[in-house]
């Protein structure tokens, strides 16, 4: 387990969860109408990026930070590896329970902080996490915490919200994600604070290299990143020695 957290890093937390225990019921909708359901075909990017791993009997998968499931079920569509996710609010966590017993899959939800897991050191064949990263109150502590629970040889993938590069599409993702998202999403969600934070969150949150070099200090080899949706989006892949 990491250290504990300084006390800004624990309101964070506190703040953090408590926000998205004010969203759950409605999480699902608003990420789908906000990203116009791309966020699907990022999450099967992820899945193709672990496709190996997945069809192996013996592997074990952990989806951190999996709130309401979609990452995690997406990963168990078709797997023979064991899938399990975990993340520290609850109502996210009981959305997730209700969407994997409809779909009658097996996937254990195990309630847990991301920067101080209680599984022992190199548990798992692969990790995952999806726009969870960016919320932790420490991006450096939670990829460290993530590599000790990895295997050696194991990939972590990191799906992130991201900033496009490309001149006029990154003023317009800017006005949309700034203006649009705050609004729409304040107003399905009854928490505009809610989608407030999701731009602001996304501005502070290391650009795609300084993360790729975060995740290298973390300990990680092999580090590599894709663009997706023109920039809007990253994956990023390590692999532990
Ligand atoms: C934007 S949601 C992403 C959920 C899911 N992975 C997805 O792709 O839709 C962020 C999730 O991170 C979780 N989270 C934030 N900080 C966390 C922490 N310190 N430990 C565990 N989960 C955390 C939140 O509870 C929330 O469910």
């Amino acid at each position: 387990m990491t250290a504990h957290l300084n006390a800004a890093e624990a309101a964070h937390e506190k703040a953090v969860k408590e926000m998205f225990s004010g969203i759950a019921g409605r999480y699902d909708l608003l990420n789908h109408v906000m990203s116009m359901n791309i966020d699907r075909l990022w999450r099967r990017r992820v899945r193709r990026e672990l496709q190996d791993v997945l069809s192996d009997p013996k592997a074990v998968v952990l989806d951190v930070a999996c709130g309401t499931g979609d990452l995690s079920i997406e990963l168990a569509r078709g797997a023979r590896a064991q899938v399990v996710g975990t993340d520290f609010c609850r109502p996210m966590l009981s959305v997730a329970a209700g969407k994997i017993s409809a779909e009658s899959m097996d996937v254990p939800l195990l309630e847990a902080d991301a920067m101080a897991l209680s599984f022992g050191d190199e548990s798992f064949d692969a990790i995952t996490i999806a726009f969870g990263l960016r919320n932790l109150p420490n991006h450096a502590d939670g990829l460290k915490e993530l590599y000790r629970i990895l295997k050696p040889g194991g990939k972590l993938v990191v799906l992130e919200c991201s900033n496009p590069a490309l001149p006029g599409f990154r003023q317009l993702f800017d006005l949309y994600f700034n203006k649009v998202v705050p609004r729409v999403g304040g107003m399905i969600s009854g928490s505009r604070g809610a989608y407030t934070y999701l731009p602001e969150s996304v501005s502070r949150f290391p650009d795609k290299k300084r993360l790729a070099r975060m995740m290298e200090d973390a300990g990680f080899s092999q580090v590599r990143f894709t663009s997706l949706t023109g920039g809007v989006a990253a994956i990023h892949v390590g692999v532990r020695r």
